[in-house]
């Protein structure tokens, strides 16, 4: 099925990543200072500390920049760069696994050039390629390794360490100077317009699409393969569980997406029936 698609969207969330030991948002791992995520990733924890906000974004980015892509994350990489314009990669996650996969291979990706997402630049994603030639990754809940001003709303790409001792050292904008926010879609906010926008004008004219590690229970992202199969596509599911998508997909394959991936996009080995 998806070799005979022409065009193929890719979904994946937190799944994906769990081979490569990336802590989960929720559960024990994700804990810091016996805080619950849900009391950090807020607008509201924002405005009132940004300083122990982003104490925690920087202890994040040092535990995810830890982590490496695993067999999953590199075969997809591969499979991607195969079928270049045939294909376009939306992902839940923030650790930026994709993009660092990509590049170990060699592949361009890029998750988006600076001011990308941003509402002062105006600049429409090309899914396929951006200016560079690079593969653009869509983001669909921002990246931890991303960040955006709170004053002019430049956005781009972020990885300095994160000196989080006061107020007076957090990031600041390299252009007019304001503090800078991760830029992660936090509880109660608006998923980034024109990546969400991109990802269903070719969810929509999609022929096939393939869903990877998600529990397909956060929207928007979880109608993307929905616009696929009612336009008259299949959808694929790789997860170690059924999911809310399992009776809608074609073929849902039952297994960990590190394994599960290689073989499917051909990398692997043959399996032993
Ligand atoms: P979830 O934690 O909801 O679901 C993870 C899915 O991965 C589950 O369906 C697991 O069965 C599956 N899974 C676990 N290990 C796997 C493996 N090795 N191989 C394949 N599948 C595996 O994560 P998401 O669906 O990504 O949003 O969650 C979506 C969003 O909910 C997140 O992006 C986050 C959260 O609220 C924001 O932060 C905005």
């Amino acid at each position: 099925m998806l070799a005979s698609a022409d065009r193929v969207l890719v979904l994946t969330g937190a799944g994906i990543s769990a081979e490569s030991g990336v802590p989960t948002f929720r559960g024990a791992q994700g804990l810091w200072n016996d805080l619950r995520p849900e009391e950090l990733a807020t607008p509201e924890a924002f405005r009132r500390d940004p300083r122990q906000v982003w104490e925690w974004y920087g202890w994040r980015r040092e535990l995810v920049a830890a982590c490496r892509p695993n067999p999953g994350h590199t075969a997809l990489a591969s499979w991607l760069d195969e079928r270049a314009s045939g294909a376009c990669l939306a992902t839940q996650n923030v650790d930026g696994l994709h993009t660092r996969a990509a590049e170990d291979l060699g592949a361009v990706a890029d998750a988006g050039p600076d001011e990308w997402a941003s509402e002062v630049s105006g600049t429409i994603p090309d899914t396929q390629r951006d200016h560079t030639g690079h593969r653009t990754i869509l983001e669909l809940h921002g990246s931890l390794f991303r960040a955006r001003c709170t004053r002019c709303g430049w956005e781009g790409p972020h990885r300095d360490l994160v000196n989080a001792a006061s107020r007076d050292t957090l990031p600041a904008c390299r252009h007019c100077k304001g503090l800078l926010r991760p830029a992660v879609v936090w509880y109660g906010e608006m998923l980034p317009p024109r990546v969400v926008a991109a990802a269903f004008q070719w969810a929509r004219s999609a022929d096939a699409a393939l869903v990877v590690g998600t529990s397909a229970l956060v929207h928007p992202a979880a109608s993307l393969p929905l616009e696929t199969l009612y336009r008259g596509g299949t959808i694929v599911e790789v997860n170690v569980e059924p999911t809310e998508l399992t009776d809608r997909a074609a073929v849902s394959l039952r297994g960990p997406a590190g394994t599960v991936l290689p073989l499917l996009l051909g990398m692997g080995e043959t399996p032993r029936v």
